[in-house]
């Protein structure tokens, strides 16, 4: 018979049940809440580590902005695409939307010359507009900040006449530029100052708190930031029980216990341990003998994606500093000990450590200190045969 298994490993994969962001929703909600009788509303930042579920939330998210009439679009900021192509293409479909009602139609010039101006600026390859010699001069605009900012007001002016707020929901900031990263502060700053209903909801990695801070230094009372990480055991055991229920089977206590203590509750590794542990599970009570039994596959889906493909995008030198992270024996360690063991001076490794922390396998929460971006990664260094071999080199 075919078993229906609901557990659901892997980026953004909405969870049957998403324990324990009850008062991070609640409190975003209120402000969605305000936002949708129009008025204008603080930005949103969530943080966390790799895997916690920062893109769910964020997804759920749009759904209640969605439920309240707000206009929403997601953006999903990769290494190599171009933020402003995104921004513009979103602004431009919130237009599209007020443009079919007939009252609104006076509304659209302005945001869509400030957009053809974005576009025609900073997004040269883009197709969208094509415009004669004498017009590309009348847009061009060397400064992004303020490009970036006419859309907004004229797009927040615009949500304000309309009374159709605006909510943008942009995910791995940690890989927009630095440029564009100021524009956007600057930006949501100036509608927030000028009372419009515009706001954004965005996620990423940890560094991106001193990413925004050191941007610009008002960005700290601009958003309202939250960290988000692994659940607490009882948070946890509605995300390891909950899914089952309609299911017809249950976790004995020790079983959840087990769970819970292998998986630290992060909430990547309990969707993939309980998908493998129902999976194979063969009553309809499970217990720690099922989870136990689950765990060798378990370790080895991981070392085999999750951690495999991170450890890849490592060059050698990376890998070097990696295992010395690891020899360190707790994380977080120092960058002074990480030096030591790499017989080297601390001045020598900081740009190594600054490639690791842009290609977001290492994050440095406090001064000097680093840890890894997910959970366990030690684990799987120590598990590795070129970590094996590394060490026996070293004496
Ligand atoms: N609150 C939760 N309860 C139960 N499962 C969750 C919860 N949050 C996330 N998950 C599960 O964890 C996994 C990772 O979620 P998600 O992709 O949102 O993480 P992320 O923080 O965006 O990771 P990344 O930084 O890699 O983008 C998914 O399989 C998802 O179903
Ligand atoms: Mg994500």
């Amino acid at each position: 018979m075919l078993k229906i298994n609901p557990y659901r490993p892997g980026a953004g994969l909405m969870p049957p049940y998403l324990a324990g962001r009850e008062a991070d929703i609640q409190a975003v909600e209120q402000m969605f809440e305000a936002l949708s009788m129009n008025i204008p509303t603080q930005s949103v930042i969530f943080s966390g580590l790799r895997g916690v579920g920062k893109t769910v939330l964020i997804n759920r998210l749009q759904r209640s902005a969605e439920e309240r009439g707000i206009f929403c679009k997601h953006i999903e900021v990769e290494e190599r695409k171009d933020f402003i192509s995104q921004i513009a293409s979103c602004a431009q479909g919130f237009l599209r939307k007020i443009s079919t009602r007939e009252n609104l139609k006076y509304l659209i010039q302005k945001p869509l010359d400030a957009i053809k101006a974005l576009v025609i600026s900073f997004d040269p390859e883009n197709s969208t507009f094509s415009l004669s010699m004498q017009e590309q001069e009348l847009y061009r605009s060397t400064n992004l900040t303020q490009s970036l900012t006419d859309v907004f007001t004229a797009l927040g002016e615009a949500a304000y006449e309309a009374e159709t707020p605006i909510c943008f929901f942009i995910d791995e900031i940690q890989y927009m530029k630095k440029q564009e990263l100021g524009a956007l502060i600057a930006a949501i700053h100036r509608s927030n100052q000028l009372g419009y209903p515009i706001m954004i909801v965005g996620a990423g990695l940890p560094k991106i708190y001193k990413m925004l801070s050191e941007e610009k230094s008002y960005s700290e009372r601009l958003f309202m930031y939250k960290e988000i990480g692994s659940l607490s055991e009882e948070q946890a055991e509605k995300a390891i029980t909950e899914p089952v229920r309609k299911l017809g089977a249950e976790y004995d206590e020790a079983a959840v216990k087990r769970i819970f203590g292998t998986t630290r509750g992060y909430p990547f590794f309990i969707q993939q341990l309980c998908q493998i542990v129902y999976e194979n599970a063969e009553g309809s009570v499970i217990t720690e003998e099922d989870v136990l039994r689950a765990e060798p596959e378990f370790y080895r889906v991981l070392d085999n994606g999750f951690f495999k493909v991170r450890y890849e995008r490592c060059s050698d030198a990376d890998k070097k500093f990696i295992f010395s992270m690891v020899r360190c024996g707790e994380l977080p360690c120092t960058i002074s000990n990480v030096a030591k063991n790499l017989h080297k001076r601390v001045s020598a490794i900081s740009t190594m450590r600054a490639q690791l922390i842009s290609k977001g396998i290492i994050y440095s929460e406090k001064h000097g200190e680093l840890d890894f971006t997910v959970p366990e990664f030690d684990g799987f260094i120590r598990r590795h045969p070129d970590y094996k071999q590394w060490l026996k080199d070293q004496f």
